[in-house]
């Protein structure tokens, strides 16, 4: 079947496939082309979006060429066992540090592609991993954002870490935020300026070729207020403290 025509199913209709779901309609497939098994939001998104649910996740992996996979990395195993796969389809599974193997024990057939996206997905802007490779998916994983093909199955281990930092980030962003209203700037203003700022930062960065410890030292003009900020922040080990977080975040990912 040509690939714009492929039907595109998702099993596990909660957070994170609300966000995939949104980008792919803004990204312009149509609602046909998708459906949902019957759990979760799926009811709820059907009457927003006129997506279609499927009777079963039976009826929904005989009925697509795509299945997605957004259950909790607990329920993924579970969630793949028994149903009607063939050679021809692709189990695309979203679930945090649940390792191929893990699926294609309970799910021999289908061609397993793992890929990690993130809620600004809805937006076309989550950069997504994706191992192994299968231009299919990538093709159709590029409507949310970049695609990043990855070579192995560790670095798409290391790769989720980025998934976690995310969440982080936005964390910094609401410190950032809420320091600049209590000193004046309206929320409204405070959380654009922050959202802003961290926005062009990471544009900055990916835009350059320059080394960044070169792009660092140009912002930290000696003596002024970048330097004086890193360097408080420094003697606060935030950098030992953020690189603790990304090891106990892999950590717990190879314990599944
Ligand atoms: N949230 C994110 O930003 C994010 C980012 C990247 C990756 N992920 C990954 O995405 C996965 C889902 O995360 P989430 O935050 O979207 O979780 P969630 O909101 O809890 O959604 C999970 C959904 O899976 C459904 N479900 C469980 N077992 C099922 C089954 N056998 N058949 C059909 N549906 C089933 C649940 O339905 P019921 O309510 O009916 O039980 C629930 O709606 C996780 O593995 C996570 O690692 C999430």
């Amino acid at each position: 079947m040509h690939a714009s025509t492929q039907r595109i199913g998702f099993i596990g209709v909660g957070h994170l496939a609300r966000c995939l779901i949104s980008g792919f309609l803004k990204s312009g497939l149509p609602a046909e082309r998708l459906l949902l098994s019957p759990r979760g939001q799926s009811k709820t998104i059907s009457n927003e979006t006129g997506i279609e649910v499927a009777a079963s996740n039976a009826a929904l992996v005989d009925a697509c060429d795509i299945v997605f996979l957004a259950v909790r990395p607990a329920n993924a195993a579970d969630a793949v066992d028994g149903l009607p796969w063939r050679k021809d389809k692709f189990l695309v599974s979203a679930c945090a540090g649940v390792p191929i193997a893990a699926l294609a024990a309970r799910a021999q057939a289908p061609r397993i592609i793992r890929v990690m996206p993130v809620t600004a997905a809805e937006i076309g802007a989550s950069p997504t991993v994706c191992y192994p490779s299968a231009p299919r998916i990538e093709d159709l994983i590029a409507h949310l954002g970049p695609v990043i093909p990855l070579s192995g199955e560790q670095h798409f281990e290391t790769a989720t870490v980025s998934a976690a930092v995310y969440g982080w980030v936005q964390k910094l962003i609401q410190v950032s935020a809420d320091w600049s209203s209590s000193q004046g700037l309206s929320p409204d203003t405070a959380r654009q300026l922050s959202a802003g700022i961290f926005s062009a930062a990471g544009q900055t960065v990916a835009a350059s070729d320059e080394p960044m410890e070169e792009l660092l030292h140009h912002l930290a003009t000696p003596g002024g207020i970048t330097e004086l900020g890193l360097n408080h922040l420094e003697n606060h080990h935030v950098s030992e403290a953020w690189t603790g977080a990304c090891q106990a975040v892999i950590e717990r990912l190879s314990k599944n």
